[in-house]
Formats: C-alpha cells, sequence, structure tokens
C-alpha cells in the first residue's frame, strides 16, 4: 500500500488545488496525497512528461481523486493565468493554491552568475506573484480557500554562499504576511510553509557551484513536507515549521545572529 493511501482522512467535498511545482518533490507528493484524499488537483510544472508520468501514476492506483496535468511556466503571468483558466474549465472552482515550485543557487554572491541570480528571483519570487495574482480572484469566486508559500527556513535565518536564495524566500515570508491581512475579509487563509533540508532534486538542480552539502543535518521525505501541507489546510496556521530542529534553528538564528552566521559559514562554506 502506498504511503499516501493511509495518511488523512479525505476532505468532504473534495477540494480543488493547483500546485506548482508538481512535477517532482514536494508538489508532487502533494498532488499524490492529495488525490489519495479525494481532492482534485491541478498540477503545474515545466516537463509535460512528468506530469503526464504523475497523472498516469495516480489513474493507474484509482485515487480518488482527478489530477489535471498543466504545462506552466510561473515566470509567465499569462500562464498561470492559463492553468488557472484550465483549473476552473475543468473543475469549476478553486480552493487552494500550493506555490511550491522553486530553485535554489549556492555560491559566492558577487561572482555569481547574473542569469542563474535572476532565474532564482524570477522563480522563487516573481512565480509566486504570478501565481497568487491568477488564484485570487477564482479563490474569491469560490468564496474563500487557502494559499499555501513553501518557504525555506532559510527565508527567516538567511545563510551565507546562499545570499540570492535567502532573499527570495524572505521575500516569500513577507508576501505570506502581507497578503494575511490583504485576504482574510475574502476568507482566503495564507500559510507559509518553512521547509528545512528535505530529500528531493532540490539540491541536485541547485544553480551556481555545488558547495559543500550539509550531510550531516537530518533530511526529511517530501512526503512529510506534504504531509505538513495537508496540516496547514486543517488548522490555518500563519507559519508552520515542520520538524523540532528547523523550529530550534529558526529561534537560535534569531536569538544569537552572530554565533550563527558563524556557524553557517561553516557548514555552508566554500
Ligand atoms: N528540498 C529542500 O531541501 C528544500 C528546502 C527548503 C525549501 N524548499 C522549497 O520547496 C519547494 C519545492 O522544492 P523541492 O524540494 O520539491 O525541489 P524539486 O524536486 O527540485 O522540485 C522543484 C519543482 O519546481 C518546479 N519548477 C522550477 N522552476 C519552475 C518554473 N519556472 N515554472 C514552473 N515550475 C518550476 C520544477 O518543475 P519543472 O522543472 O518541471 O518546471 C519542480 O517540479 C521549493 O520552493 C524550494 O525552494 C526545498
Amino acid at each position: 500500500m502506498q504511503w499516501y493511501r493511509r495518511t488523512f482522512i479525505p476532505p468532504n467535498p473534495p477540494r480543488v488545488i493547483l500546485i506548482t511545482g508538481a512535477s517532482s518533490g514536494i508538489g508532487r507528493a502533494a498532488a499524490l496525497l492529495f488525490a489519495a484524499m479525494g481532492d482534485h488537483v491541478t498540477a503545474a510544472a515545466r516537463d509535460t512528461g512528468r506530469l503526464e508520468a504523475l497523472r498516469a501514476e495516480a489513474e493507474a492506483a484509482q485515487l480518488p481523486g482527478r489530477i489535471l496535468a498543466v504545462t506552466a511556466d510561473v515566470m509567465d503571468p499569462a500562464a498561470m493565468q492559463r492553468a488557472v483558466a484550465l483549473t476552473l474549465a475543468e473543475f469549476n472552482r478553486l480552493d487552494v493554491l500550493v506555490a511550491g515550485a522553486g530553485i535554489g543557487h549556492r555560491g559566492p554572491l558577487v561572482e555569481a552568475d547574473w542569469g542563474a541570480l535572476q532565474t532564482v528571483m524570477r522563480t522563487n519570487v516573481d512565480g509566486v506573484l504570478h501565481s497568487v495574482r491568477a488564484a485570487v480572484p477564482a479563490l474569491r469566486a469560490s468564496g474563500g480557500g487557502h494559499i499555501i508559500l513553501v518557504s525555506s527556513v532559510l527565508g527567516v535565518v538567511p545563510a551565507p554562499y546562499a545570499a540570492v536564495y535567502s532573499a527570495s524566500k524572505a521575500a516569500v515570508e513577507a508576501l505570506g504576511r502581507s497578503l494575511r491581512g490583504e485576504l482574510r475579509a475574502d476568507g482566503i487563509h495564507v500559510t507559509v510553509i518553512r521547509v528545512g533540508q528535505a530529500n528531493t532534486e532540490f539540491a541536485a538542480r541547485r544553480l551556481g557551484r555545488s558547495g559543500r552539502v550539509a550531510t550531516r543535518w537530518p533530511t526529511m521525505t517530501p512526503e512529510q513536507v506534504a504531509g505538513g501541507i495537508a496540516r496547514a489546510l486543517e488548522r490555518h496556521p500563519r507559519t508552520l515549521t515542520l520538524r523540532w530542529i528547523d523550529r530550534l534553528f529558526i529561534g537560535l538564528g534569531q536569538r544569537f545572529p552572530g554565533l550563527m552566521d558563524r556557524l553557517l559559514s561553516r557548514i555552508y562554506g566554500e
């Protein structure tokens, strides 16, 4: 039996959930979990083949929820408008946006390739903006809903040699906090999830120098993060940090910034 079959109680009625970054890692695990719960999912990313494989896997497993595969680049506002329009055409409503698409960068900031830095900001910040701006009118039309922004512990405690990635996730933190106040009257909740190190393709796809990987830092599975997203939809927290070790990391980073900066220079150093 697959992990996603035995995790959560099915929501009633089923929700319609748009997930960006659904072709791999956390987004893919979330798509399977929600389809297993009976929700309908629009799975958006650039890799059409992997999205189709995801849809086929859900169909072969006879999951109760349907998956609609939509090829979309979050950097393109028109593509995100289209992803929402296709969702409405297929499922008639939208209840949840999970903005999961993202890419990392490692290496010294000053020497970094400008194109790579732009890609990080355009994916992690512009991509979230385009996704939110496309989704909110549909969420409003459905009478409210929930937006999940996938951030990182580095969005709260930035690391050396990960400056632009940290800055992009700090922007996500700020966007989430502002939006929460703006959308409350519409009945739209906003949760920022601060993910720690997760075992996905993220590290392999990271731009810039590969740098040292913090091998001794424990990793989460994408399924665990997907479970956290499902929990956030039930409980509506403002922010969610899934593990005690990540909560400790954030707490120490805020309380003892000098000490943490020195420690992170050693962990993230070239
Ligand atoms: N893994 C970690 O250690 C970790 C830690 C903290 C935070 N996070 C955050 O978690 C989120 C998910 O990452 P992951 O770990 O699941 O990594 P992943 O396995 O590399 O997945 C990243 C996803 O983002 C999509 N994506 C990237 N650029 C895109 C674009 N321009 N348009 C549309 N989709 C795009 C990719 O799909 P396509 O290539 O098919 O477009 C892929 O589906 C990211 O926001 C990341 O910053 C991860």
